[in-house]
């Protein structure tokens, strides 16, 4: 595995999967700059999730390779790997139902979140360190959950579950976090706070986000990567992706914006 250049925190190298004779994706070839928030597009169906399934060893695929280039480390091969292990690796994802626990307060279920801590009686006998608070309240702070703290998970408004869910990814420390649709559900103005906040964290990891609505897409994206039944239809900043034309015909025409 070389190095790629010092941007790079993840390679996907020329992924196809195949379920049962029909592919999902084909030849998908880009990578992914740290510090960016890379957005996929692109109609229903297109492989976008099958794409972060991929990534965190969920799936795995026909052939190609996903390289993983952590800062400071050696490039990781994450197809192969065990789903387990790509947490420890530093990329975290975020799933479209929420997985909150809504009898324990916000703050408890980000200290169930913690690294090193394995579940619900681990972390009634450890008790985490002054550090881990700090760090439990800074991160809440960063997804304006700060004055939530003591609420119950089952009493948030969705967005604000959204954006603990969020948190709880971050509060572990990843390289890179992966978000399916993170405003699915939510109206304008969460939708917009959730741009700034993944605005706000991509100063510490890389994020990668699947979502529809443009509006959104157009706040928060740094580069964005169109794909069409399985294939790569265009990669570029979003200015250029809304003014192609195949994008139009396949994408935007049809309900994307
Ligand atoms: N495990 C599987 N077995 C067979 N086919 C699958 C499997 N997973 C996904 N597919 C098919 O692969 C294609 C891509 O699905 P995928 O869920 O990745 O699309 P998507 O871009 O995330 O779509 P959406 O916007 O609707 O979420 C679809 O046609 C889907 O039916
Ligand atoms: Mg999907």
């Amino acid at each position: 595995m070389s190095k790629l250049n010092e941007d790079t925190v993840l390679a996907i190298n020329n992924i196809s999967v195949c379920f049962d004779g029909f592919y999902a994706l084909t030849e998908v070839k880009t990578s992914v700059k740290r510090n960016t928030v890379h957005f996929f597009i692109g109609p229903n169906g297109a492989g976008k999730t099958t794409l972060l399934d991929i990534i965190c060893a969920k799936t795995k695929p026909t052939s190609g390779t996903v390289i993983f280039y952590p800062k400071g480390r050696e490039p990781v091969r994450l197809t192969g790997m065990k789903e387990y292990k790509i947490v420890t690796e530093g990329i975290g994802r975020k799933f479209q139902v929420p997985s909150v626990f809504v009898n324990l307060t916000v703050e408890e279920n980000m200290i169930l979140s913690l690294k090193g801590h394995k579940g619900i009686l681990d972390s009634i006998f450890h008790k985490p360190s002054k550090e881990d608070m700090a760090d439990i309240h800074s991160t809440l702070k960063r997804v304006g959950l700060d004055d939530r703290a003591d609420v119950r998970a089952g009493s948030l408004a969705h967005g604000e579950k959204q954006w603990l869910e969020i948190a709880m990814q971050l509060v572990q420390k990843p390289e890179i976090i992966m978000l399916d649709e993170p405003a699915a559900g939510m109206g304008k103005p969460e939708t917009f706070k959730t741009g700034e906040i993944l605005k706000e964290i991509k100063k510490e990891c890389t994020v990668i986000v699947i979502e529809h609505d443009m509006d959104f897409v157009k706040q928060a994206a740094d580069i964005v990567t169109v794909l069409h039944e399985g294939k790569m239809l265009m990669e570029g900043n979003i200015t250029d992706v809304l003014a192609d034309k195949t994008v139009q015909a396949v994408y935007l025409g049809r309900g994307g914006e």
